[in-house]
């Protein structure tokens, strides 16, 4: 199929299946390995566009089944996009929808059909066929589209119902290839599926490389596995990844997630977490995560991270100099305090990933990975 894209390896560690590359989209290039921040109704909650913009980042999600809820495939198509609607004129990848459904309203129900589900707003039944999915993302312009996928939500479902869920989901890909109205303008990426069972894990990859779409994404983890079979599944897949395509994984947020993933070949990650934990007070820095609403911050006039370039920590020309006191005089009822930790936090994530890609670039990320996890257990956790 056409693809909006074009990759670019720029270096391969010695070592690990690390890799760095330059991938250019509709609305610019980025940079892999990647991290996506998650803006669900076209806004990262607390964030303006042009905040975002500051942070570095050029690519991020938004969600298909939020947006066609409100303002709906109508508003949508009048404004000429989410691009329009949000005022970002960098890269947005929509997620599909189903995932959403499945793990908010614990009330959907699949067919092969596709997603049935309760509207949220007015409790009338409602479908979500991949081809709707699809038009809705079409309608949305995003630069990366994701097809409907059939996910578990549970670690431990049914076999069976496991090897139904990967084999629908790559008959879903057919639907979503089908009814995909721009592949000369947005990218679709197909969703590998197969729980942590590693044979249908790599019967799914098969099937859904040979469909040859522009981009792949591994699901269905992020679910609460154990790290070891987290580790196992993104490791099978990798190894039968085509080498000049962008893989990404989803749901994986957590620092220590990103570097491992990075290291067993994956590029492109998104998650909630940063941004979230930033509303519950939490710094993410080198040395673990703070939470800023502890007593022990109230006459602590340091910065969130020392060091941290980003413009809540940054002393002097155009950045807050924001002390750990104010962030913690503002935690309670202030909302600006959750604006600066979420500054902060995408900041954090996003120069880690540069920092991973310059030690990939210059073939030293083992050493790399052992000075962050030791920062991350014998650092400074004050
Ligand atoms: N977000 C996190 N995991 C998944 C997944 O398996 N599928 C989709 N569509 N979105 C996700
Ligand atoms: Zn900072």
């Amino acid at each position: 199929m056409p693809s909006a894209l074009k990759y670019e390896l720029v270096a391969r560690c010695s070592t690990t299946k690390a890799r760095a590359a330059t991938l250019t989209l509709p609305h610019g290039p980025v940079s892999l390995p990647l991290f996506m921040p998650v803006a669900t109704q076209a806004s990262l909650k607390g964030l303006t566009p042009q905040q975002l913009e500051e942070t570095g980042c050029r690519l991020c999600l938004n969600n298909t089944y939020h947006l066609g809820l409100k303002p709906g495939q109508d508003v949508l198509e009048k404004v000429g996009g989410a691009h329009n609607l949000q005022g970002w004129k960098y890269n947005i990848l929509t997620d599909s929808g189903g995932f959403q459904m499945v793990s908010l309203l614990k009330l959907a129900n699949i067919t092969e059909e596709g997603v049935r589900f309760l509207s949220p707003h007015d409790g009338s039944p409602m479908l979500l066929t991949p081809e709707h999915s699809i038009a809705l993302q079409n309608t949305i312009g995003s630069d990366i589209i994701m097809q409907l996928d059939d996910v578990l939500v549970t670690t431990s479902p049914d076999a069976k119902r496991m090897k139904e869920a990967m084999e629908r989901s790559v008959r879903w890909l057919d639907r979503c290839i089908a009814a995909h109205a721009n592949p000369a303008r947005q990218n679709l990426f197909c969703i590998i599926q197969g729980g942590l069972d590693l044979e249908l894990r790599k019967t799914c990859c098969i099937e859904m490389v040979a469909r040859n779409t522009p981009g792949i994404a591994i699901g269905g983890l992020s679910g609460g596995e154990a790290k070891s079979d987290y580790c196992k599944v993104v490791n099978t897949c990798t190894s039968l990844l085509p080498e000049m395509k962008p893989r990404y994984v989803m749901g994986i947020g957590y620092p220590e997630d990103l570097v491992v993933s990075v290291a067993l070949g994956a590029d492109m990650f998104d998650c909630v977490w940063p941004t979230r934990t930033a509303r519950f007070g939490n710094a993410i820095t080198r040395c673990g995560v703070l939470n800023l609403r502890h007593s022990r911050y109230a006459n602590d006039f340091r910065p969130v991270e020392e060091g941290c370039e980003c413009v809540c920590c940054r002393q002097g020309e155009g950045g807050l100099g924001v002390t750990r006191a104010f962030v913690h005089h503002l935690a309670a009822k202030e909302t600006v305090g959750a604006h600066l930790l979420t500054m902060h936090n995408v900041h954090y994530q996003l120069s880690l990933m540069r920092s991973v890609r310059e030690a990939i670039i210059e073939d030293r990320f083992p050493a790399f990975l052992r000075q962050f996890f030791r920062d991350r257990y014998d650092g400074d956790k004050t």
